[in-house]
């Protein structure tokens, strides 16, 4: 199974180390720690283990390049054109990122190559044609005054990226606090640090000046909270898990930092009887097992009408035996392993969970192969609301079907979570889908299709999936402040 197919170049590990203030960097404890291919559970490298130490190091030389270097006087357009400079050079080397993003995260080539990588690319150039469109506006008051306001950058930015989408993240938190001038202290996810090392060298080679982008990798509770904490800090971008929110929110408080987050999800999936049932099981398919699960906005809910459910739920059993499990490195795999073992455990203990709660395992249910963290694509029938995999977030490969009558009783379970991040309708009736779509508490809801994203729709979550919104116009309130300015005319 690790044999690595000839067309895929095994890619090439540059960076390990910490990126503070243009320079490549040991840890100041000189720790490191190993970052490992989830496919065949080997090490892949040894990268420097940052903590409280490098991120002041980090905070210091990001303020300096946002008020003393030549990047807080740049004008706006230059700085759009550093950020196609870089999405230029990632598109130049798609197809080793993708390969180092597979090496390191276990997602199939296939996907690194056809999503993650257009996806960052296209985020970049999204939010480099915003640079010199973030303005502010004229305002009428009462009385003989000029009232404008401007829109300055939150200043120093404290990014905390999971490792699903490790590249993925990158883009959608440096595009806009690099539209908006600010300048970035991202800690990336310690299961998979190389491929934003590998962006950070990139940026370098765009022009983008020392100290604006710094990188310290290491862990959560040392670096992350560190970073966090930092009085140096005005803002903290986070993507994971909601309990870690929790926690920033926390040591956040003193400095009342700026937040924004993008949490999970049990988003619900919902096909109508009166659905095109081939493209909706297309879509249930895709929208749980993309990425082996590992998505934040997972269809992981779904709800099938009554009338349809049988045969619908043949479909998905067919789509999950034909599925290709195997080396990511592989073109022709369609599903690889999940990131590390913490995560194999948690989503083998819901299998079982399910299966102890008396949810019917249809497909999967087991590890697959005895090397890396493969898990067979499990199918649950006859989920029950109360269960377990009908209310956590497992993040794997596993769909737990529930069965409905009616559109009544389909908003009131669909909005019974305490997420609220995404959703799907699928129906030929147009006018049930927008009433699904205005009733359903979630931050995106996609109407017969699933996951499809694009950097100018805005994304996050209602509830306890989030605050604020990444992407779009609406992406870049998270990197700016609003500043009202008067002149009085007499
Ligand atoms: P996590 O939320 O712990 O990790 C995400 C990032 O936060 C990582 O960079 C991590 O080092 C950092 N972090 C952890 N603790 C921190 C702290 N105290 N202060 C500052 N930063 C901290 O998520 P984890 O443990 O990787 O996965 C656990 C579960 O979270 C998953 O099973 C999944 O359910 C959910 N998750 C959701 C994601 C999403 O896209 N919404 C992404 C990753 C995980
Ligand atoms: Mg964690």
């Amino acid at each position: 199974m690790a044999t690595l197919v000839e067309s895929t170049k095994l890619p090439r590990i540059h960076q390990t180390e910490c990126l503070i203030g243009g320079r490549w960097t040991p840890a100041v404890s000189g720790k490191t720690f190993e970052t490992i291919n989830p496919a065949t559970e080997e090490v892949i490298a040894q990268v420097a283990e940052g903590d409280a130490a490098d991120i002041d190091l980090a905070v210091k030389a990001a303020r300096h390049a946002l008020e003393q270097g030549p990047w807080g006087r740049m004008d706006a357009r230059e700085r759009g054109r550093l950020l196609y400079k870089l999405a230029d050079l990632i598109e130049e080397e798609l197809n080793e990122l993708a390969a180092l993003e597979t090496l390191d995260n276990g997602k199939p080539i296939r996907d690194s190559r056809a999503a993650d990588l257009p996806l960052v690319i296209d985020c970049l150039r999204y939010y480099a044609g915003f640079a010199d469109k973030i303005h502010g506006q004229t305002i009428p008051v009462r009385g003989e005054y000029f009232t404008y306001t401007r829109r300055e950058p939150v200043g120093v930015a404290g990014q905390i990226i999971p490792w699903n989408f490790p590249m993925l993240m990158v883009a959608w938190k440096w595009g806009p606090a690099l539209a908006a001038g600010c300048t970035i202290v991202m800690k990336p996810a310690e299961q998979t640090p190389l491929t934003c090392l590998r962006m950070a060298r990139l940026a370098q080679k765009a022009g983008i000046p020392d100290g604006v982008i710094n990188i310290v990798p290491g862990y959560g509770p040392t670096a992350g909270a560190a970073l966090v904490k930092h009085p140096g800090v005005d803002k903290i971008a986070f993507t994971g898990e909601y309990r870690t929110a929790q926690i920033i929110m926390q040591d956040a408080a003193p400095t009342l930092k700026r937040l924004t987050f993008e949490l999970g999800g049990k988003s619900p999936n919902v096909v109508f009887a009166d659905a095109d049932l081939d493209a909706a099981a297309m879509g249930a398919h895709f929208g749980l097992y993309f990425n082996q699960g590992q998505c934040c906005c997972a269809g992981s809910r779904l709800f099938i009408e009554d009338k349809v459910h049988d045969k619908f739920v043949d479909k998905l059993v067919g789509m999950n035996k034909a599925r290709k499990l195997g080396d990511p490195l592989d073109p022709a795999t369609e599903q690889g392993p999940q990131v590390d073992q913490a995560q194999f455990d948690k989503i083998m203990g819901y299998i079982d969970r399910g299966k102890k709660e008396g949810a019917k395992c249809l497909t999967g249910g087991k590890r697959h192969g005895d090397r890396g963290y493969f898990i067979e694509p499990t199918l649950f029938g006859e989920v029950r609301d109360e269960m377990a995999i009908a209310k956590d977030e497992i993040f794997g490969p596993v769909l737990s079907v529930l069965r409905f009558k009616d559109v009544d009783e389909i908003v009131r379970r669909a909005n019974n979570t305490t997420y609220g991040l995404a959703a799907a309708v699928w129906t030929r009736d147009i006018a049930k889908a927008h009433r699904l779509a205005a009733a359903i508490k979630a931050g995106t809801v996609w109407i017969n299709c699933y996951d499809v994203f694009d950097a100018a729709a805005p994304f996050g979550g209602f509830k306890m999936s989030g605050m604020g919104r990444e992407l779009g116009e609406k992406g870049l309130d998270a990197y700016t402040e609003t500043k009202t300015v008067t002149v009085s005319l007499n």
